[in-house]
């Protein structure tokens, strides 16, 4: 899938010596909710375990000029009756965040969901804390939805989530 600026592509095998690297970041790591310090190997099994899930599509953020891998975007729990599913992403290093990169992962990411996939609905939960994050989400046409209190334990504090989801006609009204 390709964008201006960047494009999506299958995350492979040997992206997890990024990925692996970057579970390990203390930033993403506590963004994301994983636990840091994964070894390698434990990195190889989850991709094993993801690649022939057809609840999940992960695709790894690449820059149309460089090819560089900056970051992922995925939809999980992929449900085909209710036809609904789960969004994630990340850009890995500051200097690649506000260039307009997640935007444009997102708009192909969603894109493949609805116009692909057919689902009605991408929802996610995000912190109240990533104005950036929530900012995007809101300009691509995601309503929030509710909050969940103290759901999200981290760095010694539970924290709430804000829920926000996008129904199909919404983004196809948003993204012309
Ligand atoms: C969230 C994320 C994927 C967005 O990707 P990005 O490439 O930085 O996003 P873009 O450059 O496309 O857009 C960033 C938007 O944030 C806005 N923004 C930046 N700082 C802001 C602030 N302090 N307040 C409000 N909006 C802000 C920018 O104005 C921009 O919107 P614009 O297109 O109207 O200018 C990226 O910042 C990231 O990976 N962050 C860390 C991980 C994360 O938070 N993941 C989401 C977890 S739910």
């Amino acid at each position: 899938m390709i964008g201006k600026k960047i494009y999506l592509r299958i995350l492979e095998k040997s992206d997890i010596i990024n990925t692996q690297k970057w579970i390990n970041n203390p930033e993403i790591s506590s963004i994301m909710g994983y636990l840091p310090n994964k070894p390698l190997i434990q990195q190889e099994h989850w991709y094993d375990s993801i690649i022939n899930d057809p609840s999940r599509d992960i695709f790894a953020i690449c820059k149309i000029d460089n090819d560089e891998h900056i970051g992922n975007v995925a939809l999980g729990n992929i449900d085909f009756i209710s036809r609904n599913a789960a969004l994630s992403i990340f850009i890995i290093e500051r200097i690649n965040r506000g260039k307009g990169y997640g935007t444009e992962a997102l708009i192909l990411l969603l894109d493949y969901a609805f116009n692909r996939l057919n689902l009605h609905k991408v929802y996610l939960r995000t912190s109240p804390n990533f104005i950036e994050a929530i900012s995007v989400y809101r300009k691509l046409g995601f309503i929030e939805e509710g909050r969940l209190r103290e759901h999200y334990f981290c760095n010694g504090i539970y924290q709430d989530k804000i829920l926000f989801g996008l129904l199909r006609e919404e983004f196809q009204a948003n993204c012309k």
